[in-house]
């Protein structure tokens, strides 16, 4: 058996992540650290426990102490980061949590892997020899784009807000790691998730919920600003073809070619709502639209270029965004959410 830890699974992607890996390596310890901070929900691993493969700590990536101590425990033999504060708005309001979980915390695992795998710079311990991190990351590290380009792994990084300051700067400490130390590493920048077990502040369940409490939609500026989704269970596939054949020190992006204004969003949803869920009214949720103003500095345009990941790895985007859309609100409807 391997044992792997996996860090900030109680959210959004790590915990669709963690049911789909127990299931697809049976040969797989899960040592899950997560502090539980307001974005994580251990309902969300439900269906894991009891799984004698699963193992839950409630805990800091912060805190080097415990995390030395997880090694040890559990001879972990590689790792999977999740653990972020993730939204964009809050990284307005409260920057320094970001700056301390996102860069402090990657540091502090990043450095205690290097420790554990690693007798000195470029020499594995002959019981560690290849152990990996993968690092999970964000296009937004790559700024905003013009209307036409897309990003690539070349695309020079030119974060705009603290949240993808905060990234790019972990990403940055993941690549010294490779570098200076040899630890055998890959990230994965990714685009807008979406699908199950997404926390309530992010667009597309405020969408669903607002909607479907008859409350106001609220939506940035002119609805105009464009992202590339992906529906989550492609993120995790990719994410566990990168983790086992991507190439050492190597930068994976991924995204489903799927760009679309916040308008197209809500205005889809509402569409779907109205024939699934009518109101008693007969009006439709259109009318709930609501034009608020602007997120500082909100950037315009993400789009990704996965051809690398698609390419040499042979990943490819099982769901639209009609088709995922459809199965996000059906899971949102039945979850009472
Ligand atoms: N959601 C997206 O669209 C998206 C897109 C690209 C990349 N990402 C990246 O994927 C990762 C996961 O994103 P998500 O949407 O699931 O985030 P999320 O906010 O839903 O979940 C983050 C999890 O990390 C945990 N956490 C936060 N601080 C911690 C700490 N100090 N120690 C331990 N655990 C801590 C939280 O409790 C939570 O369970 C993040 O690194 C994010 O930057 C997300």
């Amino acid at each position: 058996m391997t044992n792997i830890l996996l860090t900030g699974t109680a959210g959004f992607i790590g915990s669709n992540f963690v049911p789909y890996f127990l299931d697809k390596h049976p040969d797989y310890n899960l040592i899950n650290l997560d502090l539980l901070t307001y974005a994580g929900n251990l309902e969300n691993l439900k269906e894991c426990e009891g799984n004698p493969r699963y193992k839950f700590i409630k805990g800091d990536i912060c805190n080097r102490e415990l995390v030395e101590f997880i090694f040890n425990e559990y001879n972990i033999q590689g790792v999977i980061h999740f653990a972020a504060e993730s939204h964009v708005d809050n990284s307005i309001k409260n920057p320094g949590v970001f700056i301390q979980t996102n860069v402090n915390g990657t540091f502090t695992l990043v450095d205690v892997a290097q420790k554990y795998w690693m007798n000195k710079p470029f020499e594995y311990k002959k019981e560690y020899l290849n152990c990996r991190f993968h690092h999970i990351s964000t296009d937004e590290v790559y700024g905003t784009l013009n209307e036409t380009d897309l990003f690539t792994e070349d695309t020079p990084y030119a974060p705009n807000s603290p949240y993808s300051a905060s990234k790019a700067s972990s990403d940055m400490i993941i690549r010294a790691y490779n570098e200076t130390f040899g630890l055998n590493t890959v990230i994965t920048n990714c685009s807008n998730n979406y699908g199950p077990k997404q926390h309530d502040e992010k667009l597309i369940p405020t969408i669903i919920r607002k909607a479907l409490n008859n409350e106001a939609i609220p939506i940035y500026g002119d609805g105009k600003n464009i992202r590339d989704w992906l529906y989550v269970l492609d993120h995790c596939i990719g994410i566990d073809l990168v983790y086992h054949t991507g190439k050492n020190s190597n930068t994976y992006n991924i995204g489903g070619r799927n760009e679309r204004t916040n308008l197209q969003i809500v205005d889809t949803i509402c569409s779907i709502l109205d024939k699934k869920v009518p109101k008693e009214d007969k009006t439709s949720y259109k009318d709930l639209i609501t034009f608020v103003e602007d997120r500082a500095g909100h950037d315009r345009r993400y789009a990704i270029d996965a051809s690398k990941l698609e390419n040499e790895l042979g990943w490819k985007a099982q769901e639209d965004f009609d088709s995922g859309i459809l199965k996000t609100i059906e899971w949102y409807i039945q979850n009472g959410k």
